[in-house]
């Protein structure tokens, strides 16, 4: 997949731009606080309806206006397609074709992938962080998982009211409770599927770009405790058992105790918890290498080409890394979008950008 151009308004510093892209490298550059990261924010932002860095819409409203919108028109294997998103303070508009969507049908229209500094956070913070990443991440490839997750999380919600009314005695909790059982277990078989997937090419990628004596693993760690290739029923079966050894403490409490909602995934370098034992800059390059392998999750799901996005490549790794990625990406046809203080070496369209104004070479 290709993004060919892209409009926008109103976002952060930028000025309201048309910018055309090519279809392979596009490199920004700038000084500090000029836009770098606002530009790919803007990109990321208008293919998934969400910023990378910051949960809160309004933040990337430009000061002083109320309403923010930009539109991309991208190809992928089949035709020439459009996407667009508008906020006002409250209300976020998706399109996808100039016609209005809802979020469940513009997910994942198009695929990509970020890296930017605050990608850290995956391995140093808290299994919340991993999670929702996890979770985007799998639904951005499957959209079964989505509405899985959609289901789960509102089943979710009925069943902690029921036990904060203290209320299971109710009939209907038993049938929201089998339902809500049946969803876990779809969402826990899903992660279990696609941590063994993306496990291989962890590692492979891991020694192929920068240490090829150290083997990276991901680790799903689940309430249920370590299960190879089980079956849905087979989870099912194993949920349903710890429900019942934690029943009275869960009504003492008045909240879900377990369930997929608090798992985590832990990553491993030669065995060891990165979170614990990694260097900064390891730390850094596991991240990276979690981020290439989606590249071929994604193709393998969706037989398409992910866009990739790199936030200040010159801040994150030494020169020998630098170059070994940027290899590895002239070797593949992806559309690269990265930004940088310092020229790369590298054949690419660039973009300069002084203020919030960007202009082309
Ligand atoms: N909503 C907003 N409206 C207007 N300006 C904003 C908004 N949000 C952030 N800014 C400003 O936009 C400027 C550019 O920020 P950005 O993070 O894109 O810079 P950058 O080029 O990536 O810098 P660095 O190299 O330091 O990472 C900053 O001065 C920031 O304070
Ligand atoms: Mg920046």
């Amino acid at each position: 997949m290709q993004i060919l151009d892209m409009n926008m308004i109103n976002f952060r510093n930028l000025d309201d731009e048309h910018l055309e892209f090519d279809r392979r490298f596009n490199l920004f550059l700038g000084k500090n606080g000029q836009g770098k990261t606002s530009i790919l924010e803007a990109i990321y932002f208008t293919m998934t309806g969400k910023s990378f860095r910051t949960s809160k819409n309004k933040e990337m409203i430009k000061y002083g206006y109320h309403k923010m919108g930009s539109f991309v028109n991208y190809e992928d294997k089949i035709a020439l397609k459009s996407l667009s998103v508008k906020i006002d303070e409250k209300k976020k508009f998706y399109s996808y074709n100039k016609k209005n969507v809802k979020y469940g049908e513009f997910l994942g229209k198009i695929n990509v992938i970020s890296f930017i500094p605050e990608d850290i956070e995956l391995i140093i913070g808290s299994p919340s962080v991993r999670r929702s990443f996890f979770d985007y991440e799998i639904a951005q490839a499957d959209p079964e998982y989505y509405l899985y997750l959609k289901s789960f999380s509102k089943l979710l919600k009925f069943r902690n009211k029921y036990l904060k009314d203290r209320n299971t005695r109710d009939p209907i909790f038993e049938i929201y409770n089998l339902e809500f059982i049946k969803y876990a277990s779809l969402v826990i078989k899903k992660r279990i599927e696609y941590v063994k997937n993306i496990s291989r090419l962890l590692s492979l990628n891991y020694r192929k770009l920068f240490d090829g004596e150290k083997e990276l693993s991901l680790v799903y760690k689940s309430f249920l405790g370590e299960m190879r290739s089980p079956t849905v029923e087979e989870i099912e079966g194993k949920i349903k058992k710890s429900y019942e050894k934690v029943r009275e403490r869960e009504l003492r409490y008045g909240y879900s105790l377990i369930g997929p909602q608090r798992d985590d995934f832990l990553f491993l370098l030669s065995g060891k918890e990165a979170k614990a034992y990694s260097s900064q800059g390891e730390k850094k390059s596991i991240v990276f290498a979690l981020k290439i392998s989606e590249i071929d999750m994604i193709i393998k799901e969706k037989k398409e080409t992910p866009i990739f996005i790199i936030d200040d490549i010159s801040s994150y790794f030494d020169s020998i890394r630098k170059e070994n990625i940027l290899k590895y990406f002239q070797r593949r046809e992806i559309q690269l979008f990265i930004s940088s203080t310092s020229d790369l070496d590298i054949d690419a369209r660039r973009f300069h950008i002084d203020r919030g104004g960007i202009s082309g070479e």
